[in-house]
């Protein structure tokens, strides 16, 4: 379902559900014959791996969550370094805060993106202040289907 959200609503050109998947750095192989040059990381773990194992030459890597190790310490990426090395691949963490200063810049771009429908958003809420414990915990079980809000109140008119 999220695989066909992805190509048929959000608009990415291909998805793949990583559930399904026994082998990712072959997946990413498949997905990716020509390497990748950009990985942009919000899970860590083996899908890091997977990634860095199919980088490019000069392949770039923001590094901005980890959700597949915050619930697990044993669960780290365990990097292969010689192809960092050889391959010259950048890594680099990446944390909102330092990017304070374009914060409405980046409002009003995304406003515009989001009203000229160039970004997509799917949305699943809960209802009521006493859902959020619940919320919360579906963010770690894969429950939610695309950004997981809670709504307090109805909005003023
Ligand atoms: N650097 C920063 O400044 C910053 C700021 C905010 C958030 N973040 C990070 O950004 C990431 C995304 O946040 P979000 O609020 O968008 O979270 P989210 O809505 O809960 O989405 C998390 C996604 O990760 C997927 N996922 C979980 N475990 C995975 C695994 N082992 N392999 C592949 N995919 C996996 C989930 O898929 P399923 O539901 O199918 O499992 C879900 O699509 C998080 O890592 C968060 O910590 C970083």
């Amino acid at each position: 379902m999220q695989v066909d959200l992805l190509k048929n609503k959000v608009g990415f050109d291909d998805a793949f559900n990583y559930k399904d998947e026994i082998d990712l750095s072959s997946t990413l192989q498949r997905y990716f014959p020509e390497g990748i040059d950009i990985y942009f990381d919000n899970v860590g773990a083996e899908m890091l791996e997977a990634a860095i194992q199919n980088m490019n030459n000069f392949g770039r890597v923001a590094i901005c969550g980890l959700i597949s190790e915050y619930t697990d310490s044993q669960n780290s990426a365990k990097l292969d370094m010689i192809r960092v090395l050889y391959k010259r691949i950048r890594i680099e963490g990446f944390l909102t805060v330092d990017f304070s200063e374009i914060y409405q810049d980046f409002i009003s771009t995304t406003t515009q993106y989001l009203q000229t429908s160039k970004i997509k958003v799917i949305e699943d809420i809960s209802y009521g202040v006493e859902s959020i414990p619940e919320a919360f915990l579906d963010l770690f079980q894969g429950n939610n289907i695309g950004k997981k809000v809670v709504r307090i109140a109805e909005d003023d008119v």
